[in-house]
């Protein structure tokens, strides 16, 4: 079965695609503005004339400089905020599973659920029976390398060990898209690149489609098939570049010469942005 949905669970709208387009789009973001009104302090537009399509089965990270709006974009996707203005649509292709996930870079995991009770959780809220929902936990607390942690509690975890109890709980849903807000961005350098790896290979052997942020160039030209540039606030995709490098991809590929070039080709796109941030743009 296969529908589409807003993710506040409106109606969808007709978004003007061509037909192949519309057969490839997973997430189609339409003329998107998202403005913050605090209360007693000036409002803030966090997103304006945000336009992307996501296809289906696609890689995509988002860079940006801080606060151009990328943690804001990411929980307007997953429905936790509603677009001030603009549309937004999710092909939802199977009912049987969850449509998105989201995995941020604060753990999120509950200090007084076991590693079990914490990948678990989604599994109960969705009504999945317990044998089912126990050969799950199992399978995806072994494949994010914490077998043997199943009954330990969070506070004797290390951050890379409840990051993965947070990828876990993620992956133990099946969603059709993931939805990652700087995952390793609290983890060492070793660890991260460990993680790297790892989630390439589930995402690749399961077809996720994920929308990834993070400030590590080098991490997205890793991971992706297309990297979205933001623009400083209010944020908008300023450009939208493919990633070349076939799959599957090691760690070594960063010592590639057309890799490097990449890289410093989108550092000298995003440098004059991150100074305007840095400076007091927020
Ligand atoms: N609850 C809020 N109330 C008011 N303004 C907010 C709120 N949350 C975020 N903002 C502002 O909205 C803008 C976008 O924030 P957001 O967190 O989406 O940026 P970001 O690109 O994820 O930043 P970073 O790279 O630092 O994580 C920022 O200027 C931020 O200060
Ligand atoms: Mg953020």
């Amino acid at each position: 079965m296969s529908d589409t949905q807003t993710p506040s669970g409106g109606p969808p709208d007709s978004f003007g695609l061509s037909p192949a387009q519309e057969r490839d789009a997973k997430i189609d973001i339409e003329n998107l503005a998202y403005r913050y009104q605090p209360r007693r302090r000036a409002e803030v537009a966090a997103l304006e004339g945000v336009d992307l399509v996501v296809r289906r089965g696609e890689f995509i990270s988002v860079v940006g400089p801080s606060g151009c709006g990328k943690s804001t974009l990411l929980r307007v996707i997953a429905g936790l905020q509603k677009p001030t203005t603009g549309q937004i649509r999710l092909l939802h292709e199977d009912r049987e599973r969850p449509l998105v996930a989201p995995v941020f870079q604060e753990y999120s995991i509950f200090p007084w659920r076991t590693v079990e009770d914490n990948v678990r959780l989604g599994l109960d809220a969705a009504g999945v029976n317990r044998n089912e929902a126990n050969s799950r936990v199992q399978k995806w607390v072994d494949r994010v390398g914490l077998a043997g942690f199943e009954k330990a509690y969070p506070g004797n975890l290390s951050g890379g060990m409840k990051q993965r109890v947070a990828l876990a709980r993620a992956f133990v849903v099946e969603p059709e898209i993931l939805l990652m807000d700087e995952p390793f961005a609290a983890l060492d350098a070793q660890l991260r690149k460990v993680l790297q790896e790892e989630l390439l290979s589930i995402v690749r052997e399961h077809q996720y489609t994920v929308f990834f942020v993070t400030h590590n160039l080098d991490e997205a030209l890793l991971l992706s098939d297309r990297i979205a540039l933001m623009s400083a606030r209010p944020g908008r995709i300023r450009e939208l570049i493919d990633v070349p490098f076939e799959h599957p991809r090691k760690p070594e590929l960063r010592q590639d010469r057309q890799f490097v070039r990449m890289e410093e080709d989108l550092w000298s796109r995003l440098r004059g942005d991150v100074t305007v941030a840095a400076g007091g743009a927020q």
